[in-house]
This record gives structure tokens, sequence and C-alpha cells, in this order.
């Protein structure tokens, strides 16, 4: 066992997860003797790994695909906002054994577009959400929660979507798939959440046609940073976010509660994660 603080990321596959390079910049950025590792972890291993990083200096970890829905049944206190959203990928492990669960997802989200879109006000229109995975669920919580009038829904499986709306509520309206361009014309936020225009992955088809120069466009795909989804919408004048400050930003609070120091997402950090 080291005595230096540890942290990680615990996924399957881990191996393209970007944390291990941001949040060994900011350590080395910050002067902070600490380590940050990308750990492989298969769903048979989840709960006995969990149970032993603490004896291995562990102070906390990131989890993601696809560990984080299962990881909530071993965490001892959730924060409102995980449970809201049923996910958490943000965990402390605490001196008496305890495991504490948060979710950083809907932060990261907000503060990318308050970064790249400073005058964004999620208040002054709806938003349009295209998909209905765990990302459009955390994105949805933090969405209500900075006070956006209504969030317009669409998703290929239908149910997924509806499924949101009785959980989420009234200011959740679903259109078809097949009518998605239809929801653009009132929107003052677009967002992709589905996996499409990602390097591997089916191209984002839906017309832009409808969406106004005023609103403002993110994309949770990172790779590529600038999908064609993002290049439509800055053809028609709008305000493009890119996604990878949201896996910037969703590091932030993990990374303060283990290591004791609030770390800055900016150019140097882009440019070393992307490096
Ligand atoms: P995440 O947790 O990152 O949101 P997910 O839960 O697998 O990942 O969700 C992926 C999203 O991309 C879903 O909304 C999915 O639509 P379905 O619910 O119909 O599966 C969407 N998606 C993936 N491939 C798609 C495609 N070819 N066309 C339209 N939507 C797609």
């Amino acid at each position: 066992m080291t005595n230096i603080p540890r942290a990680g990321v615990i996924g399957n596959p881990i191996s393209q997860s970007l944390s291990p390079k941001l949040h060994s910049y900011w350590l080395n950025r910050y002067g902070i003797k600490g380590e940050y590792t990308a750990l492989h972890v298969t769903e048979d291993q989840l709960e006995t790994t969990l149970r032993d990083l603490p004896n291995q200096g562990f102070i906390g970890a990131n989890v993601t695909i696809p560990h984080k829905v299962s990881v909530m049944q071993f965490a001892d206190k959730i924060t409102d906002r995980a449970t809201l959203i049923g996910a958490a990928n943000t965990l402390i492990f605490k001196e008496d054994g305890r495991i504490f669960a948060d979710n950083t997802d809907g932060y990261g989200f907000m503060a990318n577009l308050r970064q790249g879109a400073p005058d964004w006000d999620p208040k002054a229109g709806p938003t349009a959400i295209f998909g209905a995975g765990g990302a459009a669920r955390a994105i949805i919580v933090a969405l209500a929660d900075a006070g956006v009038p209504e969030i317009i829904l669409a998703n290929r499986t239908r149910a997924k979507a509806e499924a949101l709306r009785s959980d989420f509520g009234a200011r959740v309206r679903v259109v078809d798939w097949v009518q998605a361009d239809q929801m653009l014309g009132d929107a003052n936020t677009v967002i992709n959440t589905t996996s499409l225009g990602m390097v591997g992955a089916q191209d984002f088809k839906v017309s832009l046609d409808e969406l106004s120069p005023k609103a403002v466009v993110t994309d949770i795909v990172y790779n590529p940073l600038r999908t064609p989804f993002l290049i439509a919408a800055q053809e028609r004048g709008c305000t493009t976010v890119d996604g990878l400050g949201m896996l910037l930003h969703q590091g932030v609070p993990g990374f303060e509660r283990w290591f004791g120091q609030r770390p800055e997402v900016d150019d140097d950090t882009r440019a070393a994660v992307l490096s």
C-alpha cells in the first residue's frame, strides 16, 4: 500500500477513458502528490473491487460505462441528484469504509455550456434534446434545476423518452423521432445526447432547417470535437459548444473532494487531454 492518495476510473472497457490524462494533468499542475489510474473492472468484480480499493490507498473513484447504475447498490450514501438520475459517476471512500456516491455529469454539462456560451440563459426558452439514455437523464435533471421552462425530447425508441417524461413530469414533452426536426423551431437550446456522429457510429441525419440562429447548440459526442451536427448548427449561425468540456468539468467536483484543490478547466487542460 502506498502512502500517496489514489483515485481512478472504474469501467469496462477502460483504455479509451480520458480521465487518467485529465486528473494526472491536474495533479501535476497543482504539484499534488497523488495518483489517478484506469481500473478495468468487470460486473462480477465490481463489489470486491469497491471494498478492496480503500485498502490500497484509494480515496475515491470515477465510474463509467457499464457500472454507473449498478454501483449505486454498493453506496452507503447517495446524493439527491444521483438518486434522481439513477446513476453515479463519482465515489468517495470514507475512512470508516462507507461509500459516498454522487453524479457530476449534469454539473459538467452546465459548467461547459456556461463557459462556452457565457450569454446562454436556460430560462429563455425550450430546450430540445435528441436521445433518452443515461446522459440525457443527467442533463434533464440539471436543466430542470436551472429553470428551463420546457424540455422537448425525441428518441429513436419513443418508450424511453416517455419513461423520462413520466419520471420528470409535465415539463417534458415527447415528439416522435421521425418528426424530431420539428422540435427545433422554438428551441433556445439544442442538445445531441445520442451517439450519432461519433467516430465509428452512424451519421446524425435530422435536418436542422428549422433551427433558429439564436439557439445555443451542444453535443455530448467529443470524438470528433467538431461533429457534423455542430458544424451544421454553426453554419446556421448558432453558438456551438463541443462535448469535451462536459467531460472535463464533470471531473472537477471529484478532484476537489479527493485532493483538496478545485481544478481549473481551461485551454491548457483541453490541450493536455487531447495530446
Ligand atoms: P448514454 O448513457 O451515453 O446516453 P445510452 O443509454 O446507450 O448511452 O443512450 C444512447 C442514446 O443514443 C439513446 O438515446 C439511443 O437511442 P435508443 O434509445 O433508441 O437506443 C441513441 N442512439 C444510438 N444509436 C442511434 C441511432 N442509430 N439512431 C438514433 N438514436 C440512436
